[in-house]
């Protein structure tokens, strides 16, 4: 009986710590917003539906490969990296996976509204303007127009893309991820120059900021380092699982190997328990 008191003891501060103390400081440590938003309902929603033939033609009327380079169309960048990094202070990501890694919503308010659609418009305004010319349309319905493009760059991204090609074509621009021998394609003292400070190296930033604060992060960095320059990446949910998912993997390569080696370790305290039960029973019938 004595034993079973001291369980529920054991037990119910055990529940107190794990239930009530630990989320606590956790809210605490990393204060509390709203979760990510990958309708990006600030953004509006684009009720037109895309022509990805029209768009075809639009985009390349709208001077996107002026600045981007579209591999999966045979368009190659316009400037290799060092100049673009001169020109633009970043190098403009290839846009062969655009369609299927950013919020269609996303795409279009970016296409007509960079600024906005970043998150970025405390940072440029007409005397220091965004490196990204805004369309303004040819002429047509903006909205139409502008929703052929996107339905073009949905209709020749590849169905199916790795978590790295996501990092790579999401982030790799600003960050490196050095574990993996990824270096940003942006020369560094452009970057410095454009971003205000040095994006840091992206390798064990899972360990030190975790899945949760990712997740709200990427989506909208404003919410949690207020200012800061890093635009809004506006990928779509499963993309963003898919960068989290490779920082994971990158950042935290023993992962698999501990947990699995958590159920042997648990299974054989198990094993022990019933052994060291055992043996009690039977030292005690001794002496009662
Ligand atoms: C004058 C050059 C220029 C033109 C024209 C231009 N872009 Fe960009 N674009 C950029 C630069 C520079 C960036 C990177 C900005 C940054 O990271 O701060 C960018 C970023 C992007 C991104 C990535 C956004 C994100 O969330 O990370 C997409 C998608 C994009 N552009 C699509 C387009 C499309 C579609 C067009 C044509 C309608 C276009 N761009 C026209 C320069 C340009
Ligand atoms: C246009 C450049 C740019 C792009 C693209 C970009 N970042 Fe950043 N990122 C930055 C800058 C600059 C900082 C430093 C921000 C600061 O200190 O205010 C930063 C900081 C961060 C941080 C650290 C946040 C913290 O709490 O200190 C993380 C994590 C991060 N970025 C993840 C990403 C991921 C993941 C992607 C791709 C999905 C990405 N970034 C794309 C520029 C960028």
């Amino acid at each position: 009986m004595k034993e079973l008191k001291i369980l529920a003891v054991v037990i119910f501060f055990t529940a107190v710590v794990y239930f009530g103390v630990e989320p606590f400081a956790h809210s605490q440590m990393h204060p509390h917003v709203a979760p990510a938003d990958f309708a990006f309902k600030d953004l509006g929603a684009t009720e037109k539906k895309g022509d990805a033939a029209k768009g075809a033609e639009t985009f390349l009327s709208a001077g996107c490969i002026g600045c981007h380079g579209v591999a999966a169309a045979n368009m190659p960048a316009p400037m290799d990296n060092a100049s673009a990094s001169a020109t633009f202070g970043v190098v403009p990501p290839d846009l062969s996976s655009a369609g299927a890694i950013y919020d269609k919503n996303f795409l279009a308010a970016l296409i007509k509204e960079p600024t906005k659609a970043l998150k970025v418009e405390h940072k440029f305004n007409e005397t220091r303007p965004h490196p990204m010319i805004q369309f303004f349309g040819l002429g047509g319905d903006l909205d139409q127009e502008v929703a052929d493009i996107v339905a073009y760059l949905q209709s020749i991204a590849p169905a199916s893309i790795d978590d790295k090609k996501v990092f790579a074509d999401a982030c790799q621009r600003c960050h490196d991820m050095k574990y993996d021998k990824l270096m940003s394609t942006t020369d560094k003292t452009a970057l410095m120059a454009y971003m205000g400070t040095t994006p840091p190296d992206l390798s064990v930033m899972i360990r030190s900021r975790g899945n949760e604060y990712l997740t709200t992060f990427i989506n909208n960095p404003q919410k949690q380092l207020a200012g800061t320059s890093m635009p809004r990446v506006g990928l779509t949910e499963k993309a963003q699982n898919q960068v989290v998912a490779y920082m994971d993997k990158v950042g935290d390569r023993k992962k698999a190997e501990r947990e699995s080696l958590g159920y042997k370790l648990i299974a054989y305290m198990l094993v022990f328990t019933l052994l060291a039960y055992a043996w009690k029973v039977k030292i005690w019938k001794q002496v009662h």
